[in-house]
């Protein structure tokens, strides 16, 4: 039988999900942090930071895709290059394409939502991910899982009717930066989105084949460079005689270089809690992360806790308790490189 993967004696899988879920929480509050504190004339360029977590995540997967060849192989860069430029690699354009949409949309609606706002109704990432698991995967969901989805969708839509209110409240607050929740909510959306066709069309592409994880890493991370480099020539274009790292790193200080590091981190989860556990178990994780970030802009931001946030938020975690809570469906998990 083959062994679990652990690290001092706990399971990956269970390692990589509480890591997700930390991690999740703290990419919220550290990016809402680093767009809100600055007035807009001294925000640093979001899609610097995407193409920057692009090369950084690239080059850390490429490097453990290279320590995973055999040593005994007669050269290991032409190996790793073979395996990086397989016949089958521009699968990976496709949700490289939508990962560099949804990341750079990510931006904006954190700018634009509160913390917690946004955690939540993020949420609705689980109801497109099972919309293109049936459509493409042909899985097939319980019927309480499509009641957990309609809460879901409730929960949100609950989370959302407050999002109004409590804006005003922190526009009180802060006038720095006008938030605008219309332009949040449609940049979730899409992301939401994005975030499901891309995730179901990734595991397909793993599922369907043995290629190894960093090497479909690498590969990903190659495809993104063109989409996240075209509004960064964008950004050049417009002032050219500065120098490029003087524009492009503009007010790139010490929150944008942390917002990069946990959103490097971030990936790289998602890639071992993919391989570990699966899509279904990590949507649990990032609900958990709600409760995290929830209590952390309560205390960071002074998010004013309404009533109408905490049923939003009691909907949506039973939601994805209900969505979650099911028989295991071995599928699932033995897809997710080779173990049962
Ligand atoms: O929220 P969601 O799970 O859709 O977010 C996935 C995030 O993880 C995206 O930022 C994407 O760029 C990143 N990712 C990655 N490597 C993978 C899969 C996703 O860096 N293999």
């Amino acid at each position: 039988t083959p062994t679990v993967p652990s690290l001092w004696g706990i399971p990956l899988k269970y390692l990589s999900l509480v890591t997700l879920a930390v991690q999740n929480s703290l990419l919220t509050v550290i990016m809402h942090y680093s767009r809100v504190s600055a007035t807009p004339d001294h925000a640093y360029s979001p899609a610097t930071a995407v193409l920057t977590t692009e090369i950084l995540k690239g080059s850390i997967s490429l490097l453990i895709a290279f320590s995973r060849i055999e040593p005994s192989e007669p050269s290991r860069i032409k190996r790793l290059v073979s395996d990086v430029f397989s016949p089958d690699c521009w699968k990976l354009s496709i949700p490289a394409i939508l990962y560099v949409i949804q990341n750079n949309l990510q931006f904006v609606a954190v700018s634009n939502l509160q913390a917690a706002t946004f955690q939540v109704s993020y949420q609705m990432k689980i109801l497109t991910t099972a919309g293109f698991s049936v459509l493409l995967l042909r899985k097939k969901l319980t019927s309480p899982q499509w009641v957990a989805l309609l809460f879901l969708a409730i929960g949100v839509g609950v989370v959302q009717i407050q999002a109004g209110g409590a804006q005003l409240l922190e526009d009180g607050a802060s006038r720095d930066h006008a938030m605008n929740p219309i332009k949040g909510f449609l940049a979730v959306a899409t992301a939401c989105t994005t975030s499901g066709l891309a995730g179901v069309y990734f595991e397909m592409v793993l599922k369907n084949s043995q290629t190894d994880l960093w090497v479909r890493n690498v590969q990903l991370s190659l495809f993104s460079l063109l989409p996240a480099l075209a509004p960064v020539f964008y950004l050049y274009a417009a002032e050219p005689q500065n120098g490029w790292i003087a524009t492009l790193f503009r007010n790139f200080g010490g929150w944008a270089w942390a917002t990069v590091s946990v959103q490097v981190f971030g990936g790289l989860l998602t890639a071992l809690v993919i391989k570990y556990s699966d899509n279904i178990l990590k949507g649990f994780a990032t609900s958990l992360s709600i409760v995290i970030s929830f209590m952390a802009s309560v205390a960071l931001f002074n998010f004013q806790i309404t009533f109408t946030f905490l049923v939003g938020s009691a909907i949506v975690l039973v939601a994805t308790w209900l969505y979650n809570h099911q028989p295991k469906r071995a599928e699932s998990i033995s897809w997710a490189m080779g173990w049962p």
